[in-house]
């Protein structure tokens, strides 16, 4: 996740395009950089870092120009460096652009074959040489990304600058966010409503498909494959804290509505839907080292632990390999026993979590292969490891985690089917079905944001005054309940706990009462026999069942006091479902009960210390 900004008037931009990344520095904050036109030619300036970086290198030698384009960059292809950082340049042309090149691989080949020049090792310079092969060609500037973006095969909104034809700006997008801010004299372009706002509250929010070449005095909007679009403009009357949230209250609520996207970019180019398979330079593991290993560790703290144990169901199951899941902290507490047929798998969030990278460090050190799956590219986890699978849910700023965690599960996932696959252990049948599956779920999580919200919210205004909740779950369940819980406890401060539901009678059944909601995870899964029996013994002791199950389950609805449905789906898939409901109820009740929902008390979103 990047930011981008453009814009094109009569005032000099530079200050306009810093103002505009500022605001969009929530999407990425690695590296940030600016292309102006002089009146003659387009210089750029990029600096690593935050953006005050960026502002120094700019108080040093200003560029002044009345058009331009700024990034801020969330690292995705290529390490954090000055060469990755946008705008990238080719001949005239000079692109910015947000989002995964999915084909760049092959591109990037054919243009050196051609002689082209690539310097950094970015997906969005490929971009660059694509269109300026096509002006060199004789074509105009729209028709030059008209024509590059057919052979572009992936999720993109760019905005490119070309020399000779200066006061001009052309936007693209697909799958990446892009509107444009419709001023007197002046229009602007961005990622998201805050780079704009300050400028116009009158915004085109641009489709897939879509282009538009921005001048001073007019905005055009076609779509790419050049019909004339009549855009619908909006009127926005957010406050500017609002509009950094999308219009949503808080990032965390925000954020557990951008996991459909969250899962559509970690999985991006990473499934071969014509084989039913996953495409194994993703992966970061050799075909060689998937038939090696012996045993996998998942070390992780927090929510990121959570992940790591639906993980375990998943290398199991489909991969069939011994799987440990490990508190990290423990793990390095310990004197674990690994070597080199282990494969360690480091996930977290931050990359930066001092007990998972501690836990990473021993387990190199003991000669075990150690495969990071993080959201930051880069971190100390990152650099540490072996290999890396990176989760592509940009910044997560609540410092609860949401769509970290269904992107971490994603990962996790696609590694159990490549490992399964080339241990032969995962029929080619079977992992198209599952390849096919994980194309369908962001809309399917759609669903359920949209089809649970209102009986969610009604749930957590009656039960916000419980002193304690108890979350019950079952198999890949589970975890799902720990992470209920969790969620509940550091942002309502409510007492909660998550159990395996057949523990249920080993204590935890002692504290039902009729004060005690009970959520019990009933997915129409092999253990859905049993996750009802568990249901009706904690009724039975007069608890108040909140069952998270499948649509048209009559049973569950016989037995429970409220029943929140999903859709069926595939076993595997279940969890991704489940989880949302149990999000939204801890952010409500949070909400309700007026905590400091993105920076609960006590809590840090990245914990550096023992
Ligand atoms: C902190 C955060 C959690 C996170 C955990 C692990 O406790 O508040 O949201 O799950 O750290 O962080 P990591 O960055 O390693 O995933």
């Amino acid at each position: 996740m990047c930011g981008i900004v453009g814009y094109v008037g009569t005032k000099n931009c530079a200050p306009i395009l810093i103002d505009g990344l500022r605001r969009l520095e929530y999407r990425g904050y690695d590296s940030a950089g600016l292309a102006v036109y002089d009146g003659t030619r387009i210089n750029v300036t990029r600096a690593i870092g935050k953006l005050r970086n960026l502002e120094a290198a700019l108080a040093a030698a200003p560029l002044t120009g009345t058009t331009g384009i700024g990034h801020t960059r969330w690292a995705t292809h290529g390490r954090v460096s000055e060469a990755n950082a946008h705008p990238h340049v080719a001949g005239e042309i000079a692109v910015i652009h947000n989002g995964i090149i999915e084909n760049h691989l092959a591109l990037r080949a054919r243009l050196v074959k051609d002689g082209a020049k690539i310097l950094s090792d970015t997906d969005t310079e490929i971009i660059a040489h694509l269109i300026d092969a096509q002006c060199r060609k004789g074509l105009s500037l729209e028709d030059a990304v008209r024509a590059a973006l057919k052979e572009v095969e992936g999720a993109y909104a760019i905005a490119v600058i070309r020399k000779s034809e200066p006061q001009k700006i052309v936007v693209a997008k697909n799958a990446s966010p892009l509107v444009l801010g419709l001023g007197e004299g002046e229009n602007l372009c961005g990622s998201d409503i805050p780079a704009v706002l300050p400028y116009t509250r009158r915004v085109i929010i641009l489709e897939d498909g879509q282009m538009a070449v921005l001048t001073a005095d007019a905005v055009r909007v076609t779509t790419v494959d050049g019909t004339p679009v009549d855009a619908q403009v909006k009127t926005i009357d957010w406050s500017p804290a609002m509009a950094e949230k999308s219009g949503y209250k808080h990032f965390m609520l925000k954020e557990i509505h951008e996991q459909p996207r969250a899962i559509e970019d970690t999985v991006r180019g990473r499934l071969d839907r014509e084989n039913g398979d996953i495409v194994a330079e993703e992966i970061g593991l050799s075909p060689e080292l998937a038939t090696k290993i012996e045993r996998v560790y998942l070390v992780a703290c927090g929510t990121s632990s959570h992940a790591a144990m639906v993980g375990r169901y998943y290398l199991e199951r489909l991969a069939r390999i011994p799987t440990v899941v490990e508190l990290a902290s423990e793990f390095r507490s310990r004197d674990p026993v690994i070597g080199p047929g282990d494969l360690v798998v480091a996930i977290s969030q931050s990359g930066e979590t001092l007990d998972t990278l501690m836990a990473a460090k021993i387990a190199k050190e003991k000669g075990a292969k150690l495969l990071a799956i993080v959201n930051v590219m880069g971190s100390a986890i990152a650099r540490a490891s072996d290999a890396e699978l990176y989760t592509r849910a940009g910044p997560e700023i609540g410092v609860a985690s949401t769509k970290c965690f269904t992107a971490q599960m994603v990962a996790l996932l696609m590694l159990a089917v490549y490992l399964g696959r080339r241990r032969g252990t995962l029929p080619a049948a079977r992992a198209a079905e599952l390849v096919e599956g994980i194309a369908r779920l962001p809309q399917q999580m759609r669903d359920v944001l949209t089809g649970t919200r209102q009986l969610v919210l009604h749930l957590a205004r009656r039960y916000m005054d419980a002193r304690d909740v108890l979350f019950l779950g079952r198999g890949a369940s589970f975890p799902i309940a720990l992470e209920g819980a969790l969620k509940l406890k550091e942002i309502s401060y409510i007492h909660a706990e998550g159990y395996a539901a057949g523990e249920m009678k080993h204590g935890p059944i002692a504290l039902i009462d009729a004060n005690v909601p009970v959520v019990v995870l009933a997915p129409k899964d092999e253990h859905h026999d049993k996750s009802m029996s568990n249901l009706q013994e904690a009724k039975a002791r007069g608890g108040r069942i909140i069952a998270i199950a499948s649509e048209g389950d009559e049973d569950v609805h016989g037995l429970a006091e409220e029943v929140v449905e999903v859709p069926v789906v595939d076993p595997e898939f279940t969890p991704f479902l489940t989880v949302i409901p149990l999000q939204l109820f801890a952010y409500y009740v949070a909400d309700l009960k007026g905590t400091d929902v993105d920076q609960p008390r006590n809590l840090a979103k990245t914990v550096t210390v023992e």
